[in-house]
């Protein structure tokens, strides 16, 4: 078997992911019935290719379009002041299911269901450990607004998707935060901190590919079936792209991480993300 491919340089990061000859790694087969991880996986944009990504695109699309960011901020603040601060990095996962139309009254699994399910969502669970996820993807299915189950997937999967990227760029601008020794009125204003640990500290580190035939990368041929690996966290240091690769720019962000992808398919909910993720971190700083 070939083995994978590791691209660590922003130039070969973007030229893999803008090419449509390194297809998304396809979902093995799984017969399990609608409402367990298997219909999720095969069902949800991120796993699609070719007609059924675009459709299924454009309904995550139009779902996102009706959620205005400055609002998903205000409502992050507001609920962040409420809760804990352990469970301030999930703030963001309960303020989009109520703006993907759960009832703020049943709130109460969707973090824990939401986070069973994201941890195999990517991965895929080992045969012996399917019945969490499968529940919980049911929990999830249960609370959002029923309709064309299509959509309902969608639905799930931007709940799934918002989870771990959002809640570790919230940890990762406190802990820049902390190690910056700044504080109070010396801390710049939170979309700069968001943007450079979007970065510095990659909270998605990276996504995979597999070649197609005719798959080439920098000029040389690419076996088809090699999964190929794409490492953000290491573009995101590029010295070619970032003059000091290293250092968190909290005066001047540097514009061109890569931490919300590139290309055919970038993270569709950037600007929810950021807004999110500012909202907890406005509750969390100002306190
Ligand atoms: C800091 C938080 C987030 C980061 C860093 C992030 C990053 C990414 C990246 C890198 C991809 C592309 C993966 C690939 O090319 O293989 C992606 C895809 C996606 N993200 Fe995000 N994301 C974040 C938050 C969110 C949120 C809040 C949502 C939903 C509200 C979301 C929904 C999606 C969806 C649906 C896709 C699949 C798009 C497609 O395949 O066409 N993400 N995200």
């Amino acid at each position: 078997m070939t083995p994978p491919l590791h691209v660590r340089d922003h130039a070969g990061v973007r030229a893999v992911l803008a090419d449509p000859r390194f297809a998304v790694p396809a979902v093995p087969e799984d017969p399990r019935p609608v409402g367990g991880l298997g219909w999720l996986r095969r069902t949800t944009v991120r796993f699609s290719e070719g007609a059924d990504h675009d459709r299924r695109r454009a309904v995550v699309e139009g779902l996102l379009s009706r959620l205005d960011p400055a609002d998903l901020r205000a409502s992050a603040r507001t609920r962040a002041r409420e809760v804990p601060a352990e469970a301030a990095p999930y703030v963001p996962v309960e303020v989009l299911a109520v703006g993907l139309g759960v009832l703020p009254g049943s709130l109460a699994p969707i973090v824990p269901a939401t986070r069973t399910v994201a941890a195999v969502y990517l991965a895929g669970a080992p045969a012996d450990a399917t019945a969490p996820a499968d529940n919980a993807v049911g929990t999830l299915v249960a609370l959002l607004p029923g309709g064309d189950p299509e959509e309902v997937a969608q639905r799930v999967a931007l709940l799934v998707q918002s989870c771990e990227g959002t809640a570790g760029l919230i940890r990762g601008a406190l802990a820049m935060v902390d190690e910056s020794g700044l504080s109070g009125p010396g801390l710049p204003a939170t979309e700069v901190l968001v943007a450079e640990a979007l970065r510095l500290t990659s909270p998605v580190p990276g996504t995979r590919r597999r070649a197609l035939p005719g798959a080439v990368l920098a000029g040389r041929p690419v076996a088809e079936g090699t999964e190929v690996v794409l490492d953000f966290a290491a573009a995101n240091r590029d010295p070619t792209v970032f003059p000091d690769p290293d250092r968190p720019a909290l005066d001047d962000p540097t514009p061109g991480h890569l931490t919300f992808g590139h290309g055919r398919r970038p993270c569709p909910a950037s600007a929810s993300a950021t807004a999110l993720a500012c909202g907890v971190l406005d509750a969390l700083l100002e306190g």
